[in-house]
């Protein structure tokens, strides 16, 4: 019988499943084994035990790039250069690199200097300008640095702008403790909502990446939508694991907009920006 239609015939017997089975198990034996060697890998060349780095993959920084691109009304091309300011701003680069080799905890840290979304968060800053933006969860402050790297160029165009991070835990943000970047960051240690219920300027920019329960992300954006600036922009960082936000900005009339990142080399399977605005 030809092969063809013996396959065929087969499949519409109640055999199909086990004929299919030898062709079924290779296929995920071939995507687990590569997961295991990324995984090896990462056990021994890295040291992080959570709040991981990576790169993204050429394909997840492109659509990152139109991501940002629709959110913020601005060309691509312009996106991708922003990405590319942050991504060859080697006086960061080599402050991140120094300061991790010498920090406390630079036993559970990487030296390579990996900034995933971050570029994200970095190219969002650039476009919209925000005079004031809020970041909660700081953990070694390499988010804080690069908000305040976009802060930083902005200024030197004419639009000044500082970053509020909160943290609960009064070691985090070692990073961003050094000029230029402290210069435009007010570091404040202590439970993010009662911190956003004490601030008192209008907030153009927010991003959630704190305590990522689903009811502790809710207090967040309701704490901080009396305090939000006419079209500002609510961030979080969670949109890989809750609705929250997409729920906020329907109750709020806003847009929503969800990107999931996608890690190279790195067994995580990554996070997002999930935008409203
Ligand atoms: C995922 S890390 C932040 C990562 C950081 N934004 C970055 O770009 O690398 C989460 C941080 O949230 C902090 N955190 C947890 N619960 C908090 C709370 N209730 N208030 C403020 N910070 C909190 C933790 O101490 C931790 O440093």
């Amino acid at each position: 019988m030809d092969p063809t239609k013996l396959r065929r015939a087969i499949a519409r017997t109640p055999l199909a499943p086990v004929a299919a089975f030898p062709k079924r198990l290779a296929t995920v034996a071939r995507h687990d084994a590569k997961v295991l060697r990324t995984s090896a890998r990462w056990l021994v060349g890295s040291r992080e035990h959570h709040n991981y780095t990576y790169d993204l993959t050429k394909l997840s920084r492109q659509h990152l790039a139109w991501f940002v691109s629709v959110v913020c009304a601005v060309p691509v091309s312009q996106v991708r250069a922003y990405f590319g300011e942050i991504e060859s701003d080697d006086a960061l680069r080599r402050h991140i690199e120094r300061t991790t080799a010498g920090a406390a905890r630079r036993g559970l840290a990487d030296r390579q200097v990996r900034y995933a979304r971050r570029i994200g968060w970095y190219a969002i800053v650039r476009a919209a300008r925000p005079a004031h933006v809020v970041e909660t969860g700081v953990d070694k402050g390499l988010g804080s640095c690069v908000l305040a790297a976009a802060l930083l160029r902005n200024a030197a165009e004419g639009h000044p702008g500082r970053l509020t991070s909160l943290d609960i835990n009064p070691e985090a943000g070692y990073l961003a403790r050094s000029e230029p970047w402290s210069a435009v960051v007010d570091l404040v240690i202590g439970d993010s909502v009662a911190t956003i219920d004490a601030l008192d300027r209008p907030v153009d920019l927010f991003l959630h990446d704190s305590d990522h329960s689903r009811a502790h992300e809710k207090r967040e954006f309701d704490a901080v939508e009396p305090k939000m600036a006419p079209g500002g922009l609510l961030l979080t960082d969670n949109v890989t694991h809750t609705n929250v936000l997409g729920e906020h900005a329907e109750r709020t009339g806003r847009r929503f907009l969800a990107y999931r990142e996608t890690p190279a080399r790195h067994w995580y399977p990554g996070d997002g920006i999930g935008v409203a605005w």
